[in-house]
């Protein structure tokens, strides 16, 4: 499939984006491993988060979805997992892959995780090695998957310095902590989300945190509990930049997950010059929310701050596209990681915006981009859902249409992206390739 997107006129409008990724993700796999019911409200009904509950159901978990976003999981306590019939397929998921491999450490049995061509290429070493150090036996085909998890090993609670801010490694040893006899303590590097560790307070765990060490007791029970899921930010990301580079929209997005340790993607953009605001900020349940309103504005580029990286890791594709709307030249550094996301990210997005004539420098772990005009032309998503909607944003305001191969993948993360966008007028058509 193919997005075909028409520089278009925004309309001023109202919208909402689907449930936030990794909320979905730790409320089917925590609520499994709870003692009791967890009825999970605005659920993210998207592949990657289907691949986990299907898992969960295959490991013996009665999970019924009662709508397309509200679920309801019998959780069966942390030694009620039974040993799936096969490998566990996690589509496209770094982070069902890696936090399940937290999980599945502690069980009696052993279990294969495997995924799509992009899944089967990313990193696992990062997770192997802690998990490993605590008792754990996990085969791998070089530090990349498929991961086999013996079961039966007895672990031992960790003290652990986290090489890289990831908050999938931090969860994954975290989860494991669960089970192992001791404490588990990670310190990280700079924050990263924190939706495991509010997810598991709210499930009656103890964790405790103390500057950038985050501990837990093992053995501690799970209780079921209501989890309502914000509107993912990562998603609403596409539709702030749609509406900040339009010539003129007013635009509201409601009850978007406005979470501290995800928002630099908001602080980046204020500092560009984004006019954004939250407007009455409220808790759901453990995670603070907004609704989001974005008038159109003029960007400046400049430097983005390293501090802001881990807050905002994965806007950085929708960042590329602001840097090339604004006046000037942005420096992003300290992005290595985004090597190692669904693509390599700044080879996907120096390469598109470059055909859609935009001047782009790359290094290792960074890229300048210098301000410009998107012209039209085709593009490639590189398989990568964040990719595709970056590009496709670039595309409504470009002074020709433009084309957006390879889309199918939108849907790993954001059903209903298309709607989305012609809500706010923009014309974006699907075409077979
Ligand atoms: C996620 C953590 C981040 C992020 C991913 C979701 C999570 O990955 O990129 O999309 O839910 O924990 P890293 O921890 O690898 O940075």
């Amino acid at each position: 499939m193919q997005f075909q997107v028409t520089p278009s006129a925004l309309n001023d409008a109202t919208v909402t984006v689907p449930g936030d990724k990794s909320v979905s993700h730790r409320a089917l796999m925590l609520g499994s491993i709870a003692e009791g019911r967890t009825n999970v409200s605005g659920f993210l009904a998207g592949e990657d988060c289907l691949a986990t509950l299907a898992a969960m159901q295959s490991m013996g978990v009665s999970i019924e979805q009662d709508d397309a976003t509200d679920i309801t999981i019998d959780g069966v306590g942390l030694q009620g997992l039974g040993m799936p019939d096969g490998p566990l397929d996690l589509g496209n998921s770094g982070t069902a892959m890696r936090l399940m491999a937290g999980m599945l450490c502690g069980q009696a049995f052993d279990s294969v995780l495997t995924g799509d061509e992009s899944l089967i290429s990313r990193p696992m070493r990062r997770i192997i090695s802690p998990l490993g150090t605590m008792g754990a036996r996990i085969d791998s085909r070089n530090g990349l998957p498929p991961l086999t998890i013996h079961g039966g090993s007895a672990l031992q609670g960790i003290d652990y310095n986290l090489p890289i801010a990831s908050a999938q490694v931090k969860s994954a040893v975290l989860l494991a902590g669960l089970y192992a006899a001791g404490e588990t303590s990670v310190v990280e590097p700079a924050v990263t989300r924190d939706h495991t560790e509010r997810m598991l307070g709210s499930m009656g765990v103890a964790v405790n945190k103390s500057g950038n060490r985050i501990s837990v007791e093992g053995r501690q029970t799970l209780k079921g509990c209501a989890v309502q899921v914000p509107a993912d930010l990562s998603s609403a990301a596409f539709v702030i930049l749609a509406a900040l580079i339009a010539d003129k929209a007013d635009v509201l997005i409601e009850n978007v997950g406005v979470n501290p340790t995800r928002t630099g993607i908001i602080d980046i953009l204020q500092a560009m010059g984004a006019d954004i605001s939250l407007e009455q900020p409220r808790l759901l349940g453990q995670e603070p929310v907004a609704d989001i309103r974005v008038r159109s504005s003029v960007l400046h580029g400049g430097p983005v701050a390293p501090a802001l990286v881990s807050l905002a890791i994965d806007e950085f594709p929708v960042l590329f596209v602001a840097a090339a709307a604004a006046k000037g030249k942005t420096t992003f550094s300290g992005i290595g990681e985004l090597r190692v996301k669904e693509s390599d990210r700044i080879a996907a997005m120096a390469s598109g915006l470059r055909t859609l004539g935009i001047n782009v420098e790359e290094s290792p772990d960074g890229a300048v981009v210098h301000g410009g005009r998107f012209s039209g032309g085709v593009v490639e998503s590189h398989g990568d859902h964040r990719i595709a909607m970056s590009l496709a944003v670039a595309g409504a305001n470009a002074q020709e249409p433009v084309t957006v191969r390879n889309v199918a993948v939108v849907d790993t993360s954001f059903p209903g992206f298309c709607d989305c966008l012609a809500a706010l007028n923009i014309d974006i058509q699907v075409l077979a390739e």
